[in-house]
C-alpha cells in the first residue's frame, strides 16, 4: 500500500539504505512540490489572498459562461493603484477571483416592491482563481509579471498558462493589468 507519501516513505527507509532513502524522499516529494506551482512562471496560491482588498468587479458573460469576478491586491498592489503608479512595483499581486453568477429569488422578492422587475444575481459556486505577480527580473521576459491559474488549489497545464501574457499585452499601457481602481461610492 503505497498510496500515501508517508507509507513510501516507510516503505523506502525499510530499505535500509540512507542513499536509497534520499533518492526515495526525493521521488516522493518532487512531484509534490510541483504540483502546487504554475506552469512556465512557478506562481503558487499566496497566503491569505481572500482577505485582500478590493480593486474592482466585473462580468463576464458568453454563450458557455456567466461569471462574477473581483479583483483583490496585496498592500503594495492597493498602494499603486490608489497612486495610479506604473508600472506596478516589484512585490505586486492582483488576484482574479472568479464566481458563476445565478439569480437570486429570495433576493428578488424582497426586491420587487420598491424596485419592480428587479433582478438581483448572487456568486454561486467558485470558478477559478489567478494571480499577476510582478517581479520585473524573474519575470523580465512577460512584462515583469507571472501568472498563475488555480481551480480547486491545483494549477492549471502549460498550455493554459501560454496564453496569459499574450492576451494581457493590449493592456500594456496600463503594465499589462486591465483592471483599473473603482471609484470611492
Ligand atoms: C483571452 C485573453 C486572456 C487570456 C488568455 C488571459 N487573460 Fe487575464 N484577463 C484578460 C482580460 C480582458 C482581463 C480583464 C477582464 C476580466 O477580468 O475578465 C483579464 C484579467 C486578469 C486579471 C486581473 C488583473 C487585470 O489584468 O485586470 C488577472 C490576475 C489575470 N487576468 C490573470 C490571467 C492569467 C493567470 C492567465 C493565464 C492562465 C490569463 N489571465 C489569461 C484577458 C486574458
Amino acid at each position: 500500500m503505497l498510496h500515501a507519501t508517508t507509507s513510501a516513505l516507510k516503505y523506502c527507509l525499510a530499505l535500509g539504505s540512507c542513499a536509497v532513502a534520499a533518492l526515495c524522499t526525493l521521488y516522493v516529494t518532487r512531484p509534490t512540490a510541483q504540483s502546487n506551482a504554475s506552469p512556465i512562471y512557478g506562481v503558487t496560491i499566496p497566503a491569505g489572498y481572500r482577505d485582500w482588498k478590493l480593486i474592482a468587479v466585473n462580468q463576464l458573460k458568453t454563450d458557455k459562461v456567466d461569471q462574477l469576478r473581483a479583483q483583490l491586491g496585496n498592500e503594495i498592489a492597493i498602494k499603486a493603484f490608489k497612486e495610479r503608479k506604473i508600472p506596478f512595483p516589484d512585490g505586486t499581486i492582483i488576484a482574479a477571483l472568479h464566481w458563476n453568477r445565478v439569480p437570486s429569488e429570495d433576493n428578488n422578492k424582497v426586491l420587487v416592491d420598491a424596485f419592480p422587475g428587479a433582478q438581483s444575481f448572487v456568486v454561486e459556486s467558485a470558478v477559478n482563481v489567478q494571480f499577476m505577480v510582478k517581479d520585473s527580473k524573474k519575470y523580465a521576459a512577460t512584462g515583469g509579471w507571472g501568472f498563475g491559474d488555480f481551480k480547486d488549489g491545483r494549477p492549471g497545464d502549460e498550455a493554459l498558462h501560454k496564453a496569459c501574457f499574450g492576451c494581457h499585452v493590449p493592456a500594456k499601457a496600463h503594465d499589462y493589468v486591465f483592471a483599473h481602481y473603482a471609484p470611492q461610492p
